[in-house]
């Protein structure tokens, strides 16, 4: 079987790194990189770290509108798909890398398989909301992390093609959980010593209004702990465009993005997390980490319905309130699969190709 897999932004770097070793060790992976993340420390450090393949083509689209990005990786995909005339399409969770793939895909003769098929957040002002749900509609194997996800489909007529692996993020996770202690020197560069809280904020909703980012920086500001805050390219820019950014170094260990193995061991060893990504809400929740979501939804809502994860938005008083009693996870449920997901999703590729 030939496999075309499309990535293009961090998390699906992770992602594929807990996939692409699975089909490697039976079929023939095109790896293709769209650029959309170029820079070292949000893309080449997880090829490196996690040893994932170097990709065969790397489209080096970089940053633009959602239209001109979009149209961009779309041209160059679907030039690909003819040369390489692979038996399945694999793209991963919701961004704009994910939507230029399917729609290439779906619009020739080559199957396409969605990993992170059916997360809903219902909140179709977010790019990765249309982006699922398109994604979804063209897919022809659709690979749910929850059950949930299976019942979202279902509510919108999509139960063809549909299968639970579970979250292939918690394979990731369970490789570099072990690995992370020997490799990682993050507590010792950062000099931790004490109790701290690590933050990440990326959003559009919370980078780009200047009242949003400048509550959630003086809750994190007044908290008597240090706090690590993680700044994604956008969310700097956005600190300098607010005239923020100087109090955003003064008060709180602003730091570029780390790679993986790093970031796992700051949520370790987190008293809390804050954030308003999606897959950091998930991985606090499987390293038993109180996690609080600045957003007034997730995709993620077993992680609330376990106790884990609060939804705060940008809240000051919620907010406050969470950091000085955080949520706390009583269940030991595994709503999103046990670790297997990515064998899983080879198994279901290789029996669907065979047919
Ligand atoms: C994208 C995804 C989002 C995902 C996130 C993961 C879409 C619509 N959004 O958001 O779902 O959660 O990746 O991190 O696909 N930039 C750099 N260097 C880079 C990449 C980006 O400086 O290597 C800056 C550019 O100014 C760019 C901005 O970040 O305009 C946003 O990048 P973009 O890829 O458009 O969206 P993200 O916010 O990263
Ligand atoms: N991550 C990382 N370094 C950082 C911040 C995040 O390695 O400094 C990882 C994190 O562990 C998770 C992924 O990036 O695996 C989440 O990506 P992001 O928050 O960018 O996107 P989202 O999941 O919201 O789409």
């Amino acid at each position: 079987m030939r496999i075309l897999t499309v990535v293009g932004a961090r998390p699906q770097f992770v992602k594929a790194f807990a996939v692409s070793r699975e089909l490697r060790s039976a079929h023939e992976e095109i790896l293709v990189h769209t650029g959309q993340h170029y820079d070292e420390e949000l893309s080449d450090v997880f090829f490196t770290e996690l040893g994932i393949p170097e990709p065969e083509h790397n489209l080096g689209v970089g940053s633009g509108s959602h239209a001109r990005q979009t149209a961009s990786m779309m041209t160059d995909l679907a030039a690909l798909v003819d040369e390489y005339d692979p038996d399945v399409v694999l793209c991963y969770g919701d961004t704009n890398s994910t939507l230029a793939a399917s729609l290439v895909a779906s619009k020739r003769d080559v199957e396409l398989a969605h990993v992170e098929a059916g997360l809903r957040s219902y909140n179709r002002e977010m790019p990765e909301e249309v982006n699922r749900v398109l994604t979804d509609h063209v897919s022809d194997l659709l690979f749910a992390p929850s059950e949930r996800a299976i019942e979202n489909l279902a509510d919108e007529g999509l139960t063809e093609g549909v299968h639970f692996v579970g979250d292939v993020m918690y394979d990731a996770l369970l490789w570099a959980r072990e690995h992370a202690p020997t490799r990682s020197t993050i507590l010792d560069d950062l000099e931790i010593e004490d109790e701290y809280v690590l933050a990440t904020v990326h959003r559009p909703r919370n980078t780009d209004s200047i009242d949003r980012l400048e509550t959630i920086l003086a809750c994190l500001a007044d908290d008597p702990r240090r706090v690590v805050f993680s700044a994604h390219p956008r969310t700097l820019d956005r600190l300098e465009a607010h005239g923020l950014l100087q109090t955003a170094e003064r008060k709180l260990t602003v730091i570029e993005p780390v790679g993986y193995l790093d970031f796992l061991t700051l949520q370790t060893n987190a008293a809390a997390v804050v954030t308003d990504s999606g897959g950091v809400q998930k991985e606090a929740f499987f390293l038993d980490v109180p996690c609080i979501t600045l957003r007034e939804e997730t995709e993620w809502p077993e992680t609330v319905a376990a106790g884990g994860n609060v939804l705060v938005g940008a809240d000051a008083d919620a907010i406050r309130d969470a950091l000085e009693d955080p949520p706390t996870a009583p269940s030991t449920a595994e709503p999103y699969g046990d670790g297997t997901a990515a064998a899983d999703v080879r198994r279901l590729l290789a029996e669907s190709i065979s047919r």
